[in-house]
């Protein structure tokens, strides 16, 4: 197999993320783009046996889920305040996510190489997912949608089914706002296969900097 045609990302230069905390070395559930915590919610409630880390970095966004996981009481997420590219980089193992999920993300109109499936940060992020896990990525944007197939085909060689989201699915507060103005909602279920190799399968977190 192949690594994936795209320029090695540069984990070694990533300072740990401001008030970082290691976390425990077991399988997780991963929500990047958090938002307001609405979907990591959900899912905590309808997966009490999975713990789910929901990493934000909006302040007003991130205390909004905060103060939603506290009125709920749900134990099994821990809400993260930080980017989730040097987050990643410094928190997770290889193989330590159960089930990556990105609802929604900035579309970044102006700086497409800063769309999730363009970055070489993805080939990081991939391999912290466990082999047969899913990556589920969904988007109002046809364009968006269609570029990440593309990049799924060319770049990451990986399985994908294509999924239109019902109308009156509610799981995010921006898949509500989008279902509501009748547009298309869309996402990608991605697989990870079995056997499945990145250029970062061996590399621990915690590069040992700034910590
Ligand atoms: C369009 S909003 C969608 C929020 C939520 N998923 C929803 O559907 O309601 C995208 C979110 O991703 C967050 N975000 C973008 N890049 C991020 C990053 N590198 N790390 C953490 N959060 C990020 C933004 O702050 C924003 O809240």
């Amino acid at each position: 197999m192949s690594y994936p045609n795209i320029r090695p990302f540069q984990y070694q230069y990533l300072k740990a993320p401001r008030d970082f905390q290691i976390i425990e070395h077991r399988p997780m559930c991963l929500e990047i783009g958090a938002g307001k915590g609405k979907h990591a919610c959900l899912f905590a409630a309808a997966n009490p046996d999975r713990q789910l880390i929901a990493i934000e970095r909006t302040r007003d966004k991130f205390q909004a889920m905060q103060k939603l996981h506290q009125s709920l009481a749900v134990q099994n997420i821990l809400p993260i305040h930080a980017d989730a590219i040097p987050w990643v980089v410094h928190a997770l193992y290889p193989q330590q996510i159960e089930q990556l999920l990105i609802l929604y993300p900035n579309p970044e109109p102006h700086n497409p190489t800063q769309r999730w499936l363009n970055m070489p940060f993805f080939e990081y992020l991939l391999s912290r997912v466990k082999s047969g896990a899913t990556i589920t990525l969904a988007s109002n944007i046809e364009d968006y949608i269609h570029e990440a197939e593309q990049q799924l085909k060319q770049v990451w060689h990986l399985p994908y089914q294509k999924e239109t989201i019902a109308a009156d699915s509610a799981r995010t507060h921006f898949e509500v706002k989008y279902l509501q103005r009748g547009e298309l909602c869309q996402q990608l279920i991605i697989t990870k296969p079995e056997g499945y190799q990145t250029r970062f399968d061996q590399v621990l977190p915690c590069c040992g900097q700034d910590q």
